[in-house]
């Protein structure tokens, strides 16, 4: 049942939030995880532990997938899953920035069911079950009416403005921001605070499980890269890319990108 399930990721988030706030970043040990997967820290750990603890005590029958964990495949078995990134935006946080968030998302056979993104120090909460809206502190939820690509606010990292991803040889005319967490980026634009937010690069299904849901629910439209749906809880959890904005503006975006634009 989404609304449980969406009360229970509520309090979760709350419980990371007080948790993550009891560290300051510039003084939180770091180290670099193998492999070049960037920086973590003992705050993302233990927003971790506190989110496992938390939501597998509630529902032990689901599968549990999360930036932090070792993945041993047995969510894969699972209607259920929850999908989580302790801390998005780890990079801001080690920075003293205020710029970053848990991302919690239910999927349930391969569609997010229940999205939470919180911002503890910005005191921002967006949640949304599925076919019941998206809020921020408890107030509904829009997407941006923007119809024109040119002139458009989007959030997206300097390589996706690349001429050579354009059919035209160039961007439409976009208007570009950034902030560094990426589901902060999606629920910035299901707030109707930015038109569009892409991105090229392959996406950690942690990152965007939760602001996928909370865009649909504002409606948005979103896809990958190339157009298609998102279908979660994949074997190997990275979608191509994502790119997400009102249904006018995503379709011009689809037809204004070159087919097979990567980063
Ligand atoms: C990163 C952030 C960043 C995005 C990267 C992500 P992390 O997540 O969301 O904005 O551009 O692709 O990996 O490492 O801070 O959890
Ligand atoms: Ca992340
Ligand atoms: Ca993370």
């Amino acid at each position: 049942m989404p609304v449980t399930d969406l009360k229970l990721l509520i309090a979760a988030a709350q419980a990371a939030g007080d948790v993550a706030r009891q560290y300051t970043g510039p003084s939180a040990k770091v180290w670099d995880k193998p492999e070049g997967a960037g920086p973590v820290t003992e705050a993302d750990l233990a927003v971790n532990r506190v989110l496992e603890d938390t939501l597998r005590a509630a529902r032990p029958n689901y599968g549990w997938l999360s930036e932090e964990s070792e993945d041993d495949g047995a969510r894969l078995t699972r209607e259920r899953v929850f999908i989580v990134d302790p801390i998005d935006g780890t990079r801001s946080f080690i920075e003293g920035s205020k710029t970053w968030a848990h991302s919690i998302a239910l999927v349930e056979q391969g569609k997010v069911v229940a999205g939470v993104i919180y911002l503890p120090m910005r005191d921002k909460l967006y949640a949304a079950a599925r076919g019941m809206g998206a809020t921020l502190n408890s107030t509904p939820l829009k997407v941006g009416a923007s119809n024109r690509l040119n002139g458009a606010s989007m959030l997206a990292a300097k390589p996706n403005f690349d001429g050579k991803h354009w059919r035209a040889g160039e961007h439409p005319g976009l208007v570009r921001s950034f902030r560094p967490s990426l589901a902060y980026r999606m629920a910035l634009v299901a707030e109707g605070r930015f038109d569009a937010m892409m991105t090229l690069r392959g996406a950690w299904e942690w990152d965007i499980a939760a602001g996928a849901l909370i865009l649909t629910e504002a409606g948005a439209a979103i896809s990958d890269r190339d157009g298609e749906s998102l279908v979660f809880n994949n074997q190997a959890p990275k979608l191509p890319g994502v790119l997400a904005a009102n249904p006018v503006l995503h379709g011009e975006l689809r037809e204004t990108l070159k087919p097979g634009a990567v980063i």
